[in-house]
């Protein structure tokens, strides 16, 4: 129990409920070796953090350890699980949402939050789960067995990327990268090894991910190629200039004193996704389309030769570029699946899967059968 806790409920009404002495205390003379935090830590299986108030996720975040609670979730290498309680504004505010992404990158998984009635009388967003949920959530998690991307090498190239007109000016779009670091989230808690080739985007690197930096078109594809030969999946979420300046100008380029016109020659910028699909089995694109979406997204997966393309509908102002929502649909030869609008990290979650699956019907392999073929 925090301090926080101890106003809701008192001490002898959980210990005699869950049967089990209450810990409060960092300094408990009684636990072993008078470190309680310790041995709570060694001992867990699973840390659950219910309900998980605003000021506990930025604690955590933090990395504070100012009371048994915090002290514990540091100490432990038990995963760690929170089930957000708040009021709706607090729940939407960019704070928590900052806080929630950076624990996530640790490796915290946050349960929920459902919507609905709250305490305050408002409605939305950001009620804890009834403790049956995050009981079954919990057990999917620790059941023991296979991920379905377990072992697999995934390349990702995400984020726009920048072409040089002159020192000072390039030719760029609007990706924000956020969808193509979500797939690089959710396919490393899948059990892949993760490299993400990423062009200027002001997102952090997850843990556990291996990022290579780039700014332009011919640098990702230099990055990719370099990457291919050890590749089982690639997938291509980056927003890559088709065309860059003809070159590069050494130095800024002046208005012209007339007033007159001025033009750029632009050449053509070598196709990443399509390379990809000559030498893996399984390469992925995406394609932000405006109008005739699914016909533009066939013609696509049938031209670059790869396996999968997954359809961005960005001509929706909600959702795609620059949001943290989005709808896709993954097209197969065989076949279309529709995920609708949802967070990234969801509609991530869904097409990592649906990937793996793709994967393995190509491969010929079970789940479980994953192991990387010589
Ligand atoms: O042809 P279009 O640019 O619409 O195709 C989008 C898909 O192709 C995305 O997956 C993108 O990452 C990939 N692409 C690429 N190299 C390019 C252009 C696009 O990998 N030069």
């Amino acid at each position: 129990m925090t301090r926080s806790a101890a106003h809701f409920v008192t001490e002898t009404s959980l210990q005699a409920v869950a049967g089990q002495r209450v810990r409060r205390d960092l300094w408990d003379a009684e636990a072993e070796a008078a470190m309680g935090h310790i041995e709570l830590a060694r001992w867990a299986d699973a840390v659950v953090v219910a309900p998980a108030t605003a000021h506990v996720i930025a604690r955590l975040a933090a990395g504070l350890a100012d009371d048994l609670l915090t002290t514990v979730c540091l100490a432990t290498t038990a995963p760690l699980f929170l089930a957000p309680a708040m009021n709706r504004q607090m729940w939407e505010h960019r704070t928590v949402q900052r806080n929630l992404a950076s624990l996530k990158d640790a490796g915290a998984v946050i349960l929920g939050p459902g919507e609905g009635d709250q305490a305050c009388g408002e409605t939305g967003p950001g009620r804890m789960l009834e403790p049956a949920e995050i009981v079954a959530v919990l057990a999917g998690h620790l059941a023991q067995g296979p991920k379905p991307m377990d072992g697999l090498n995934v390349l990702l190239t995400a984020g726009p990327t920048r072409e040089p007109i002159d020192p000072v000016r390039y030719i760029s779009n609007h990706s924000s990268g956020k969808q193509g670091f979500a797939l690089a989230r959710a396919a490393r808690d899948a059990g892949a090894n993760v490299t993400l080739v990423s062009g200027p985007v002001g997102i952090e690197t997850p843990a556990g991910i291996r990022r290579i930096d780039v700014t332009t078109a011919r640098e990702m594809y230099a990055a990719v190629e370099a990457e291919l030969p050890e590749t089982d999946i690639f997938i291509g979420v980056a927003a890559v200039a088709d065309y860059r300046p003809e070159e590069m100008q050494d130095q800024k380029i002046k208005k012209p004193g007339d007033s007159s016109d001025m033009w750029i020659g632009l050449r053509e910028n070598p196709d990443i996704l399509a390379r990809a699909a000559e030498v893996c089995s399984c390469a992925i694109g995406f394609a932000a389309e405006t109008h005739d979406t699914l016909r533009h997204a066939r013609d696509k997966l049938a031209r670059k030769g790869c396996a999968a393309i997954v359809l961005n509908d960005v001509s929706d102002e909600d959702i795609g570029f620059d949001s943290d929502r989005n709808a896709v649909t993954f097209i197969e030869p065989s076949g279309e699946t529709v995920f609708p609008i949802d967070s990234k990290e969801t509609v991530a979650e869904k097409l990592i899967d649906a990937i793996a699956l793709l994967f393995r019907r190509r491969n010929n392999t079970t789940r479980g059968d994953l192991t990387r073929q010589a």
